[in-house]
């Protein structure tokens, strides 16, 4: 008989990028759940407290980082020593993330630096700084990249950001081809509408919502803990053999198009 799918994460040390709420806190949640040790990281300590007490509640075991990803060199340094206090590194998600809508007649350079900084150079670097340590690792790893559905579609008034996950797609798919060999697993999901702190004000507007659940298939917003499974799919050993793959999550959105 062929062996069942591994999904456990027992033993595995995890790091989850901007997990102080919203998708984040979810994915760290359902990593931790699925027996990984996980290393939560936001701007500041204080915004994790609600998210290590989750993970506590729930048995499981969370190392709160200060790590502001747009800051490469600091990144790297606390990368590095949460490494050697917990002996290796398997799982990564690059989930930190910023959007700040601005037309783009109106767009400053600030707000561009300030978007594809978090979501692209600082994912990149973040990957890079944990690649270094899987490569040496006779186990290798899996990185999971957090994109969107502008890595597919245009949205107006958010080209940083499209531009951002477009190109967190592109590198998926660039570093899964350059880390195959060294047995590092390169991976996407791209969620589709759900509501957090980062789109809180879209949802306010009740018209915004029905125009938005009438593009849904399914017909509902997504909540952040149906993003657990496809983490803990990517994570584990139950993907083994998938790299260079975008899930989106998202109520059938993307097939829709
Ligand atoms: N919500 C959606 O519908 C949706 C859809 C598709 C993709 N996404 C993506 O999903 C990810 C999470 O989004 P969300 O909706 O959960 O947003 P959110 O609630 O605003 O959470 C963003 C997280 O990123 C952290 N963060 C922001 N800037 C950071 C930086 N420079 N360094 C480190 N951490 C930083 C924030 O922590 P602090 O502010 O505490 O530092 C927070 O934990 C993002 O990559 C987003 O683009 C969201």
């Amino acid at each position: 008989m062929s062996a069942q799918p591994n999904f456990n994460l027992t033993g595995k040390v995890a790091l989850v990028t901007g997990s102080s709420r919203g998708l984040g806190q979810a994915i760290a949640l359902g990593l931790a759940q699925a027996g990984a040790s996980v290393g939560i990281s936001a701007r500041t300590l204080d915004a994790l407290s609600e998210t290590t007490s989750m993970i506590m509640d729930a048995g499981g075991f969370a190392l709160p980082m200060e790590l502001d990803v747009r800051n490469v060199g600091n990144t790297r340094d606390m990368i590095d020593k949460f490494v050697a206090e917990q002996g290796k590194i398997d799982i990564l998600v690059n989930n930190a993330g910023y959007e700040e809508v601005s037309p783009s007649l109106e767009l400053s350079e600030e707000i561009w630096d300030k978007i594809v900084d978090t979501n692209l150079k600082g994912a990149f670097f973040c990957a890079q700084s944990v690649g270094r340590h899987m490569a040496d690792a006779p186990t290798g790893g899996t990185i999971i990249n957090v994109c969107s559905l502008t890595s597919y579609v245009g949205v107006p008034a958010a080209v940083p950001y499209g531009s951002s996950k477009s190109g967190l797609l592109g590198m998926t798919r660039a570093l899964a081809t350059e880390w195959a060999e060294r047995g590092i697993r390169v991976n996407a999901i791209a969620p589709g509408y759900f509501r957090t702190a980062m789109t809180n004000v879209f949802y306010e507007d009740a018209g915004w919502q029905s125009a938005m659940l009438n593009k849904i298939p399914m017909r509902s917003f997504g909540d952040p803990s149906d993003l657990k499974g496809a983490a803990i799919f990517l994570a584990s050993d139950a993907s083994r053999y998938v790299t260079g793959q975008c899930l989106g999550i998202d109520g059938g959105y993307l097939a829709s198009i």
